[in-house]
């Protein structure tokens, strides 16, 4: 008789590594500057539950400082296709003076990301700032909440947002539903610094509607 033997473990090292990026969706987040013009800030940090969205933003960029502020943005879910734009916007910060501990990191002052990136607004319905017209999932959202977060050398806060609208592209909502066609929806991913996308479908969850 064969008594079944259990598969080897992968050996196991402790690392060190930079960043803890593991692979996240890239969210460009679209808030209103005090002149009234909009800003994106890219970032990965964000989890959905419910209706509400949660945001992790370091504390000296624009993006968090508009959102203190104003309150209202839009979420803005890029395609995989939008990489290259992404990457044009991603050394830049609206603030200006930049903030010492971004200078120190090589990024430079942009106004302007919209026309940087090559991205087009559309107006929202229910916030001031635009959403972007490439993307093919757009949320309007209003901040919850704003927590402090994170113990390191740069302040990190947490940001609750309730999603109020959402708009999608038609090419990736299934007709006659109000759910999204997974098999043309190509979210981009960030992984440890690179971008991923073209995520292979592997199955359905048993709640899974479509
Ligand atoms: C793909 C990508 C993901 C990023 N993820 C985050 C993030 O989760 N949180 C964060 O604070 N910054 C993140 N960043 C860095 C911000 O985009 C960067 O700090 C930028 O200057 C913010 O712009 P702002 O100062 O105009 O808001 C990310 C950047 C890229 C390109």
């Amino acid at each position: 008789m064969n008594t079944p033997t259990a598969a080897p473990r992968p050996e196991r090292i402790a690392i060190a590594p930079s960043i803890l990026y593991f692979g996240t969706p890239v969210v460009l987040i679209v808030t209103r500057n005090p002149d009234g013009s909009a800003n994106i800030t890219p970032m990965s940090s964000a989890w959905a539950l419910g209706q509400r969205v949660v945001l992790g933003l370091l504390a000296s960029g624009q993006g968090a400082a508009n959102l203190r502020r104003e309150g209202d943005c839009t979420l803005n879910i890029a395609s995989a296709a939008l990489w290259p734009q992404v990457e044009r916007i991603a050394a830049v910060t609206g603030a200006a003076p930049v903030p010492a501990e971004k200078a120190a990191m090589g990024f430079r002052h942009a106004a302007d990301k919209f026309a940087l990136g090559g991205f087009a607004p559309v107006p929202s319905d229910l916030v001031a700032p635009p959403c972007i017209a490439d993307c093919p999932l757009q949320f309007e959202a209003r901040l919850a909440a704003c927590h402090p977060a994170g113990a390191g050398p740069a302040e990190i806060l947490t940001f609750e947002l309730d999603v109020l609208r959402v708009h999608a592209h038609r090419e990736i909502v299934i007709p006659g539903t109000q759910h999204i066609d997974t098999a043309r929806w190509d979210p981009l991913f960030y992984v440890f610094r690179h971008y991923f996308g073209q995520a292979r479908d592997l199955g359905r969850t048993w709640r899974a509607e479509a």
